[in-house]
């Protein structure tokens, strides 16, 4: 049988098969009655639910149900524990499940190629092989509910700034190695079920449409099995989204998209064979969600989860800094408590996945209980950015009492949120300023931070000691007092490196783009593989933290399929360490990264505990991607396998000999300088091509808009009335910013492009009335308003009969 629902097809008409696969709301599939074929409900996402009470509007102007709210991703990956990441899955699978919801839109896993992504907080890591096992594990952890995960955003999707009207640059080996990698591991060994495409073109195709991705990377390369549902409002062609394999257009735009499916069948453009793949996999999907009994649960404990939420961020705390031993304190200890984030704690990123957090802790609400005595505390500085001095004179009035002051800071809700990217990577200076008065009343500060994201740490010295709880969840606050209180050990280490300055970071020059096409010049000297190899100094690298209990390592035996060693905690504490495997050639003729991450494990062990700790190896230890055979190869010859504590600190070390593929090497080393140095900054147009292997794209903006151009872009339009839109916007968004809370639907219209007026208006608006308002833009407002207003009638009518049609069809049976 071709098709596994072979009969239900050959009774579905053309419009009830185009019908299903575009969504009838924000958050459902079609239903069709006449067959019994249910809708599906897809929610946010990853670190907590997001199900909307009332009817859904995307960005969340309805408040959602209350659920628990999680570590975010960027957090958990510093606890660099797989099953802490199946528990999370687990106990979000159950929240989902209890809400009735089929879909979790998440984990998000796109890798951090600049610091300034506003998404960061959302993924896990600069390096893939972190990111997809810790990814694989939240999608066994949530389909283990009987639910489907869905991971995002499929693929290359590192830049907020106008993403869905940017198309990412990249040669295939970079695309392989380093962008694609977390999904495949996503894929394979968390058998996802669900996937989202990114907004954004891979090399001149929409994501969405992109068959080299869909088809001959994901289905049968990596043998996905699921179904590939567009991001929100990221379907740009129907037609060429369903030939490529993408089965579900997001969110519910009326029938024009049904329309433009059943006329490519007419003309051609669309196989009957292409239709009806895409049903059979979204029926798959449906019975598979739908089915009797398929879901194991419909309560959970909230109380339950609340400690998870807590166990998690305790793991992923990551202790910077602990000069003189300062931490842990002691019972008794009379600290003052400072700063803002104290009182109204940084615990989540603003966009799609914010959750209405079920109870939230602060720090000031529980100090009282941990154990230390609080002798006072105040807020110090405004979380909009100003300076004000009474706030100031009070703190500093305070620390001056106080043993330790515990200093609460880091980033604000304007710096980590989808649809914006940060301009820049600092702290805002009103906190930085304060820090540096603080120090001078009491020298004894511990440095509290909240940021998802990497931020420059000029001011270390100011600090003794420094914990990085990133955006620790609901119960983030508790988690923060266990550590400094040592009821519980630091073992988070940082999945991503810290620069001393964003001018040191790979894609400096080009993140992110002026124009429409992102060069990803760097390759995949992404993070450390960048500041390993050209040995830039930073401030704390990748894989570093530091531990209140101490570790040694000793008998390493590098064996055919793996390395085992010793592990002793040789501390007077109990505590867990992070091993990290990293493997290196230095023989080697391709160019790479000084090392790479091939393996890791979280181990704990009891105060003078010993154990025996394996790492295997696996088809990733030796594998590079080769750009002249088109496949995965392996050199041969010797490999330097290391165990660290940080990709910056080596404890063991052994070699490997490994038989190669035979595959020759694929570049000229004196047509890649740069990329055989390392110092990838400065990579030259003509160098970029030669990796790139093919003609650069390079497309300017030519003048006139098109559908596909941002609105944001209307600042170039030929129309008045346009610009004029346009600078209401941006005041709105300045307003906004000023108040200190993004406000994601204006972020979300600025780098929409206007075809996203069609997608996101629920059927309201065609594409034939969107190509008459961009016809207006361009200045020709008679012609423009003409096509919008005939457009208008039209697509109403045809959205009648479209309607009428599919019940006619209901009622014949
Ligand atoms: C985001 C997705 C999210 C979707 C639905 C989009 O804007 O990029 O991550 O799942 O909206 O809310």
């Amino acid at each position: 049988m071709k098709y596994k629902y072979e009969e239900l097809l050959k009774n579905m008409t053309f419009e009830e098969k185009a019908a299903l696969l575009s969504g009838k709301s924000v958050w459902q599939s079609r239903n069709i009655d006449r067959l019994a074929i249910p809708s599906i409900y897809c929610s946010d996402g990853p670190h907590g639910i997001r199900k909307q009470a009332g009817e859904g509007d995307h960005l969340g102007l309805n408040a959602s149900l209350p659920a628990t709210c999680f570590p975010t991703a960027a957090t958990i990956a510093n606890s660099w524990n797989e099953r802490l990441g199946e528990l999370i899955g687990e106990a979000l699978g159950e929240e989902a499940v209890a809400q009735e919801v089929d879909i979790l839109l998440g984990p998000g896993l796109n890798i951090k190629r600049s610091p300034l992504c506003g998404r960061n907080f959302e993924y896990f890591s600069e390096d893939p092989y972190l990111s997809g096992k810790m990814a694989a594990a939240y999608v066994r952890g949530i389909q283990s509910r009987g639910i489907y995960a869905c991971p995002k955003h499929f693929a290359v999707n590192s830049q907020e700034l106008r993403r869905m009207a940017m198309n990412a640059v990249i040669d295939e080996r970079t695309l392989r190695e380093i962008y694609l990698e977390g999904f495949e591991i996503a894929v394979k060994e968390g058998n996802a079920k669900a996937i989202m495409t990114s907004y954004n073109e891979v090399n001149g195709e929409y994501a969405n449409e992109n068959k080299h991705l869909l088809q001959e990377i994901l289905r049968n390369e990596w043998g996905f099995d699921g179904i590939v549902i567009t991001d929100w409002g990221g379907s740009n062609d129907h037609v060429l989204g369903v030939a490529a394999g993408s089965n579900l257009e997001m969110p519910g735009c009326g029938f024009d998209s049904a329309l433009e499916l059943i006329a490519a069948l007419e003309n051609g453009k669309l196989k009957e064979e292409e239709l009806d793949r895409c049903v059979d996999q979204m029926l798959d999907a449906i019975f598979a969600l739908t089915g009797n009994g398929n879901k194991k649960k419909t309560d959970f404990d909230m109380a339950a989860h609340h400690n998870l939420a807590r166990m998690a961020s305790q793991e992923s705390i990551v202790l910077l800094k602990n000069q003189e031993d300062v931490l842990p304190l002691k019972p008794g200890c009379k600290v003052a408590l400072i700063g803002d984030f104290a009182f109204e704690p940084r615990y989540q990123g603003a966009g799609s996945s914010m959750v209405n957090t079920a109870k939230l802790e602060t720090m000031k609400g529980l100090i009282a209980d941990s154990g230390l005595v609080c002798v006072g505390s105040e807020r110090g500085y405004t979380r909009t950015g100003e300076e004000s001095a009474a706030l100031w004179k009070d703190a500093l009035d305070l620390a001056q009492k106080a043993e330790m002051v515990l200093f609460c800071f880091g980033l604000d809700e304007l710096s980590e949120s989808e649809g914006m990217d940060r301009m820049h990577m600092r702290i805002p200076q009103n906190q930085i300023t304060l820090l540096e008065a603080l120090v001078k009343a009491n020298p004894n500060i511990i440095g509290v931070m909240s940021a998802g994201a990497t931020v420059e740490m000029p001011w270390h010295y100011c600090c003794k000691a420094i914990l990085h709880g990133y955006l620790g969840g609901q119960a983030g606050a508790s988690a923060m007092l266990d550590v400094i209180t040592g009821r519980v050990n630091p073992s988070g280490r940082l999945s991503e490196s810290y620069p001393l300055k964003y001018e040191d970071t790979p894609a400096f020059r080009c993140y992110p783009s002026a124009e429409r096409d992102s060069e990803y010049r760097e390759s995949i000297f992404v993070g450390y593989r960048y500041y390993d190899t050209s040995n830039v100094r930073i401030l704390y690298p990748f894989g570093y933290g530091l531990s209140y209990t101490t570790f040694e390592y000793s008998d390493f035996s590098v064996e055919e399929d793996g390395v085992s060693f010793a592990l002793t905690n040789t501390g007077e504490r109990d505590g867990a360490e992070v091993v990290q495997l990293y493997v290196a050639m230095p023989s080697s003729q391709i160019f790479r990264a000084e090392k790479e991450l091939k393996g890791f494990k979280k181990v704990f062990l009891k105060s003078g505990e010993i154990t025996t700790v394996r790492i295997p190896f696996d088809d990733k230890t030796f594998r590079y991607w080769n750009v002249k055979t088109n496949r995965w190869a392996v050199e041969e010859g010797e490999y330097i396998i290391r165990i660290g504590t940080s990709v910056a600190d080596m404890r063991l070390e052994g070699v490997k000999q490994v038989a190669g593929t035979g595959d020759a090497c694929p570049y000229e080393k004196e047509k890649l300088p740069q990329y055989y140095s390392g110092l990838i900054q400065e990579v030259s147009l003509a160098e970029y091509q030669e990796l790139f292997g093919k003609p650069l794209i390079n497309r300017r903006w030519s003048g006139e808009l098109s559908a596909n151009d941002a609105i944001c872009q209307m600042y170039y339009a030929k129309s008045r009335l346009a610009r004029l839109v346009y600078r209401v916007l941006t005041n709105m968004r300045k307003k906004s910013e000023e108040k200190g809370k993004p406000d994601l639907n204006i972020l979300f219209i600025y780098n929409m492009p206007f075809r996203g007026i069609a997608k996101m208006t629920a059927g309201m608006v065609s594409m034939e009335m969107v190509d008459g308002m961009v016809t207006v833009v361009n200045g020709r407002f008679m012609k423009g308003m003409g096509k919008i207003i005939s457009g208008f009638f039209r697509n109403r009518k045809a959205n009648k009969e479209y309607e009428r049609k599919l019940s006619v069809q209901a009622k014949q049976g």
